[in-house]
């Protein structure tokens, strides 16, 4: 794998006035003559909401909960990422080529740039949204680990970014309502990264429900259990430890950091654990 110098820290660049990694803006163009087909799936989030956590259930379910299965390939390559490219690594549209149907698509675009051929074909849509404040902190960790981004600088300062939607994908407030909006005339379903926290296996559920599924109960405990935070983090499948360091560096943050709610908040008078 041969990486090139410049894919450190590039400066966001805008597209139709979201600033979005450089790469990934690259993408947005030729991302317009992508073909959905009518059996995809799209999982669709604001970055840091638990996208690789409902990818990995959704893969689970669609392996009939054979973790054998979901042990072959990283998370990026059995859902491919629609928009990802990053020099010396495949992009999203290249590991579609090898992607067999049914397919598990993962997008954070927002609507006005999200091909629309997905929409043409009434893709079905599995959005999570998490609360803002453990996004936001999770996104300043993953900033600075994740090299793809621009330095976050400050805590404050990158609150301010986050706030004011000039981070990467743009506003947090503008995504998670536009979805719901979308949900009024396209097929989604609309999770909150708290309730699966609060109760993994009813959310299981209603995903095994939309997709038009069954599982055993047996099979369900299982892809709960293998799907917790404490299991995920530790396989290799999941925890992105097999990104190259060059583009995610675990040691300056985990990518499966701490996968709470309400995480650093409680400390009163602004003041916030990062
Ligand atoms: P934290 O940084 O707060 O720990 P995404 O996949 O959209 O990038 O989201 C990553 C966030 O989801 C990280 O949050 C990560 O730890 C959390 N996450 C991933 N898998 C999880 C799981 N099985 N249970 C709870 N949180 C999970």
């Amino acid at each position: 794998m041969e990486l090139v110098q410049d894919t450190s820290r590039p400066p966001l660049v805008k597209v139709k006035g979201v600033p979005l990694i450089k790469y990934f803006a690259e993408m947005v163009g030729p991302l317009q003559s992508f073909q959905a087909w009518p059996d995809d799936l799209l999982i669709s989030t604001y970055p840091k909401s638990g996208t690789t956590w409902v990818s990995e259930i959704v893969d689970m379910i669609y392996q009939g909960g054979d973790l054998e299965k979901c042990h072959r390939a990283p998370i990026y390559v059995r859902v491919p990422f629609l928009e990802f490219k990053c020099p010396g690594v495949p992009s999203g549209l290249e590991t579609l080529k090898e992607t067999p149907a049914p397919r598990i698509l993962k997008t954070h675009l927002p609507l006005a740039l999200l091909p629309q051929s997905l929409l043409d074909q009434k893709v079905k849509v599995i959005y999570v949204a998490r609360n803002a404040k453990d996004v936001a902190i999770s996104y300043y960790n993953f900033y600075k680990m994740a090299k793809l981004h621009p330095d976050p600088g400050t805590w404050d300062s990158f609150l301010e970014k986050f706030m004011d939607g000039q981070v990467s994908y743009g506003s947090w407030y503008q995504h998670v309502q536009e979805w719901w909006e979308l949900s009024r005339t396209h097929p989604v379903l609309y999770l909150f990264y708290e309730d699966l926290k609060e109760n993994p296996k009813r959310e299981t559920r209603k995903i095994l429900e939309f997709l038009g599924c069954s599982l055993s109960e047996e099979s369900v405990d299982h892809i709960v259990q293998h799907t917790s935070f404490k299991v995920m983090k530790k396989n290799p499948m999941t925890n992105y430890s097999t990104i190259p360091t060059e583009i995610m560096d675990h040691s300056i943050s985990d990518f499966m950091r701490k996968g709470v709610c309400w995480s650093g908040w409680v400390l009163g008078e602004g003041r916030v654990e990062l």
